[in-house]
């Protein structure tokens, strides 16, 4: 394996051909993008590299190079188009095989500690740095701030929670880990999202957990009146903000904020995709004894009952998933996945997962947040891709610092279209059940 630096890349003449298993380092990717280099991954002794990525100024870095490479935790997370892939869903996964779509891997590390970030706010208004609001200081509002925090890349990190003190308490713990941790930015608390002031990206975690028997749109109404309250009073506080939504039942409670806060849909977007898919790769992976950011795959859909995770989508070290694990394991990997939420408030009695939930709704900030055009499933609004319309789903999602850039379509199978369009009218109906209730 060889790292590629700055330098390899400032030597090279317009393109860098790597081989599978090779890491390049973000700020060589940075610099590829700048001096319009070319990164080319090949098979080992292939000669020439079957899926060219594509490093563009502001696009989205090259695909990782094949099976046993992965990013290692330096980025490289986003999937690149297949030069000459054909439209849209012309993608090279991270087997590098163009012309067969895949998705990119979601688990491995997120950022660069410490990178420069871009600025949701266009006015500017939050200050220098970068803030972000956390509102919400339960136990996923709790990691999403620490994982902001470890990021090193904002300025500030303000958690909110109506519970006297809670949020400052969190936040002073979180002020005594900077030493340990190794960042700068200043996390503080507040009880309300006036106190907290301008931001530029607001997660939102604030509502009831589960508890064990529940399913998530039992929340509904209760959440509903929670989240449209924050959302709306973030409208105010923080204008040029991109909401990213947390609370149950997620795919309701985003396009409940998105009508609350009045923001254009691609500044509300929900956390759902990213975890539904993490938990997929860790349970696929456990079972093949494979790394879990070696398993690709996308979930897609409702976060719960009609979660949509595309088997045609799914692949491990290059393969379909479905060959190297057997079609009855990999059925049973995605019932799983569905229900691992449940599963987790099962063994917790009390509460509702929040390591993964809080490791995702960073993961989506700071893909904002780093520009580089990653391709993350997320709850959005549809807009007639897959033939989807006017609800919020998941969907594939180029997010930059204004929020979603543009929603991909992958080629799914008949049977998966339907079923995420089977999605979007049970979502539908709960909507309704939600406007009724008001
Ligand atoms: C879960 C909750 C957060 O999936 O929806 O764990």
């Amino acid at each position: 394996m060889t790292v590629w630096g700055a330098a390899a890349v400032e030597a090279a003449q317009g393109e860098l051909r790597i081989r599978p298993g090779d890491l390049v380092t973000p700020l060589a990717r940075e610099r590829a993008a700048q001096l319009g280099v070319k990164i080319i991954a090949g098979e080992p002794g292939a000669g020439n590299g079957t899926a060219p990525a594509n490093v563009r100024g502001s696009g989205p870095p090259p695909a990782r190079a094949a099976s046993g490479g992965g990013p290692n935790g330096q980025g490289g997370q986003s999937p690149a188009r297949a030069a000459g892939g054909g439209g849209p869903n012309g993608w090279a996964g991270p087997d590098g095989q163009a012309g067969r779509p895949s998705v990119p891997a979601i688990s491995g590390a997120l950022y660069r500690r410490g990178a420069p970030i871009a600025r949701a706010g266009a006015d500017r208004q939050a200050g220098p740095g970068g803030r972000v609001m956390v509102v919400g200081a339960g136990h996923v509002g709790m990691i999403t701030a620490a994982r902001l925090a470890d990021a090193d890349v904002f300025s500030e990190i303000v958690l909110v929670d109506v519970a006297d003190g809670l949020a400052a308490g969190i936040a002073l713990d979180l002020t005594h880990t900077a030493a340990l941790a190794g960042y700068r930015t200043v996390v503080s608390g507040a009880t309300t999202v006036e106190e907290a002031g301008p931001a530029d990206y607001v997660v939102i975690t604030a509502g009831r957990a589960r508890q064990p028997g529940m399913s998530r749109s039992d929340l509904v109404t209760t959440n509903a009146e929670i989240v449209g309250d924050v959302a709306a009073r973030v409208a105010v506080v923080a204008p040029a903000a991109v909401l990213v939504i947390v609370t149950n039942p997620l795919d309701e409670m985003t396009q409940h904020a998105w009508q609350a806060s009045g923001f254009p849909a691609e500044r509300v977007i929900g956390m759902a995709g990213v975890l539904d898919t993490a938990r997929f790769q860790a349970l696929a992976a456990l079972a093949g004894g494979l790394r879990p950011d070696q398993v690709s795959a996308v979930a897609l859909g409702s976060h719960g009952d009609e979660m949509v995770i595309p088997l045609s989508q799914a692949s491990a070290a290059g393969r379909p998933l479905t060959e190297v694990l057997g079609e009855q394991t990999v059925a049973g990997i995605v019932d799983r996945a569905r229900n691992s939420g449940a599963e987790v408030v099962g063994l917790l009695k009390k509460g509702s997962a929040f390591m993964a939930p809080g490791a995702s709704a960073a993961r989506m900030v700071l893909a904002m947040a780093a520009d580089r055009g990653d391709v993350l499933p997320a709850a959005v609004l549809a807009d007639g891709s897959y033939g989807i319309t006017g609800v919020y789903i998941g969907l594939p999602a180029r997010l930059g610092p204004r929020g979603v850039r543009e929603i991909l379509e992958l080629p799914l199978r008949p049977a998966e279209l339907a079923d995420l369009r089977r999605a979007a009218n049970r979502i539908r109906e709960r909507l309704g059940v939600l406007a009724g209730a008001r």
